[in-house]
């Protein structure tokens, strides 16, 4: 049976987003019908609205999100109705070149709903293939990845997106170790994520980059040993002379902007490690001297979710948070409703919030 549900849909380029009535269908073979309990704003939902992905509209956005399962179609065995789920846009095939490789986290062919949930009778485009600002969403049952609920909902969503790939571009793309000097350019809810993953991991000093002195007190909490502001002071100056003139071990780049990504390849020591998580828009170009690429050494490398496997990396960080090793939970500034996603972009674009967060009552 379908049922409508209340939903955040972007129509239009650049056009502010709307909440809609749209029509969600029963699970079919490997989906699972998820309640939405909470979803957090991602600056990535805003590239969507922005045409800065793909220009297939109407998006249906929202992707960092935790629910209940309420029904599964037929042959799916790994979720039940009840389980508590933080949704995931790495859904592994098993198949591909890179999982038969034993390479689950570049997986190629990650599986999403077949079934489409609809505007009107038009299909809508999911963020990621989630679409979770809706009170409940059609996903493959892949992309449901049970935690302990004993976490609240607005807290374990963000492992569903941003958190997930700040810390897993420390952690896993960077492969920070014990004693590492790490520097982290853009401290939102990405970066100060990347912060928390370089402390979790042993890094001994950690510089926190930004242009807004607000996020550099954040970046503190979250474990930022110096803070950089970057609007008044040159980064990669301030950073070779934090680490003896040399450069940072690894640098993590989580803004997406092409200056940023300069900076960091140049504030880096050498054989050091560059990590690309900002997503950058069509537009944008890096342009190097082929000398300096060459001449520095080390490891130039694109993070796309942390390289997380989120049956391996949800429950193991829902746990250390419940065990008070990772305040997950400082990066919920608030926690709005559905109808205040389009205000909750404009604070993210002032700077205002880390994440706000769409709780359903
Ligand atoms: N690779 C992935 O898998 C992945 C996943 C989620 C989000 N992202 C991307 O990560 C990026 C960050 O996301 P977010 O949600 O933290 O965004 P955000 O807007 O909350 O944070 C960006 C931060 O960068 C700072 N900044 C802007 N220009 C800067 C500059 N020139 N120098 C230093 N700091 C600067 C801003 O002040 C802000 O604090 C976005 O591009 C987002 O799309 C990537
Ligand atoms: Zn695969
Ligand atoms: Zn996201």
């Amino acid at each position: 049976m379908v049922q409508q549900v209340r939903a955040v849909v972007a129509t239009a380029v650049k056009e502010p987003v709307t909440v809609e009535v749209i029509d969600v269908p029963d699970p079919g073979p490997g989906e699972a019908l998820v309640q939405v309990q909470a979803c957090g704003v991602c600056h990535t939902d805003l590239h969507y609205r922005e045409g800065g992905v793909n220009d297939e509209f109407p998006f249906l956005l929202g992707h960092e999100a935790a629910g209940v399962v309420e029904a599964v179609g037929p042959d799916v065995t790994d979720v039940s109705p009840g389980d508590f789920v933080i949704l995931n846009w790495r859904a592994v095939c098993g198949d591909c070149r890179s999982c038969r490789r034993g390479r689950p986290w570049y997986c190629f062919a990650t599986h999403n709903a077949t079934r489409k949930m609809t505007l009107s009778g038009v299909p809508l485009s999911p963020a990621l293939g989630i679409g979770a600002f809706a009170e409940k969403t059609l996903v493959a049952a892949g992309q449901c990845t049970q935690v302990s609920p004993a976490v609240r909902p607005e807290v374990a969503g963000l492992l569903g997106c941003g958190v997930m790939a700040g810390l897993g571009a420390a952690m896993h793309t960077g492969e920070v170790g014990p004693g590492d000097s790490v520097a982290v350019f853009g401290c939102g809810g990405v970066g100060d994520a990347a912060i928390a993953g370089a402390r979790l991991a042993g890094a001994s000093t950690i510089i926190a980059v930004d242009l807004d002195p607000r996020k550099l007190e954040l970046a503190r909490i979250f474990g930022a040993t110096h803070v950089v502001d970057a609007s008044a002071t040159d980064p990669v100056e301030a950073i070779r002379e934090l680490t003896d003139g040399h450069g940072a071990d690894v640098c993590v780049e989580a803004v997406g902007n092409p200056n940023v990504f300069e900076q960091a390849f140049y504030a880096r020591d050498l054989a050091g490690t560059v990590v690309q998580v900002g997503v950058p828009n069509p537009e944008m170009r890096i342009d190097l001297p082929m000398i300096d690429f060459f001449g520095r050494g080390g490891r130039l490398k694109p993070s796309w979710y942390g390289d997380c496997l989120p049956s391996r990396d949800f429950p193991l960080l829902v746990d250390l948070h419940l065990q008070g090793r990772l305040p997950l939970e400082l990066f919920v500034t608030e926690t709005i409703d559905l109808t205040q996603v389009e205000e909750a972009f404009h604070k993210m674009e002032r700077g205002e919030v880390l994440r706000s967060v769409v709780v359903f009552a």
